[in-house]
């Protein structure tokens, strides 16, 4: 147990940490990207999708914890390795230009930060229904949780749509260069795979985000609309 401890606390060990917590994080956004898509298939699939989830207690729970545990781990695990790499590196570079650095690269903090904000934010709004309580409490014909109008109504208000919108252009930045990183991590970023991986990270983020970005503007502009009788 000591020994597991000391592995995970040296720098190569923080370092698995972050890319394996990152990659379950990538996967649930990939995931649940992939489930919001069925909004373009109206109000039964939806509800449908989100009441069998809901009935699956033990494995949602379990999702749960599992998710909270990796986003923990992954800020604190970064935030050690920054504050190592200071300590070893206490005099600011005369000429601040890494190697290899990119715009994504040098804001991957600041990207987090936006993106742990957004996280709370979302959580409060959909899963807590603590910031439209008027949407969060509408029910379907079938007495179900009407998570569709309630995804719909929010976005067609430019006071949600937008914050989202900025979100999501953050999560692209953050995944792009987090995937590849991932890969560097584990030794796999080699000249010669280094431009697939890099080009795969990027694909993967815009999957994600263009996923997303596309419900929120789909619910914007009226091409899905709310239900009957919702409001
Ligand atoms: C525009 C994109 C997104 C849409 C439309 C969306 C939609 C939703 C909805 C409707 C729920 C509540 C589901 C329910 O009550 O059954 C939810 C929950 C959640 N979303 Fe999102 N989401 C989006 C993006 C994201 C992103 C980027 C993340 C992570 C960075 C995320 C993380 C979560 C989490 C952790 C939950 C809570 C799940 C639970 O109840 O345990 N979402 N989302």
């Amino acid at each position: 147990m000591n020994g597991l401890n000391k592995a995970l606390s040296s720098t190569i060990g923080t370092k698995a940490v972050v890319a394996v917590t990152g990659a379950i994080l990538a996967f649930f956004v990939l995931g649940h990207m992939a489930g919001n898509l069925q909004l373009f298939l109206g109000q039964d699939a939806v509800n449908t999708y989100a009441a069998t989830l809901k009935g699956m207690q033990g494995p949602l729970w379990l999702a749960r914890v599992v998710l909270l545990a990796s986003l923990i781990a992954h800020i604190m695990g970064n935030l050690k390795l920054r504050a190592r790499n200071q300590a070893a590196r206490p005099q600011a570079y005369a000429q601040k230009k890494p190697l290899e650095s990119t715009l994504f690269s040098r804001t991957m903090l600041v990207s987090g930060l936006v993106l742990l904000a957004f996280i709370v934010f979302h959580l409060a709004h959909f899963t807590l229904g603590m910031v439209e309580p008027g949407f969060y409490e509408l029910h379907d014909a079938e007495g179900r949780h009407d998570v569709f109008s309630m995804t719909v109504l929010s976005f067609q208000q430019p006071l949600i749509a937008i914050p989202y919108l900025i979100a999501m252009a953050l999560l692209f930045m953050h995944l792009a260069h987090g995937v590849a990183s991932l890969f560097q991590t584990f030794g796999l970023r080699t000249p010669k795979w280094r431009d697939g991986i890099d080009l795969g990270g990027r694909l993967f983020a815009i999957a994600v985000v263009v996923g997303n970005i596309a419900i929120v503007l789909a619910c914007f502009v009226g091409l899905i609309h709310p239900a009957q009788g919702a409001f």
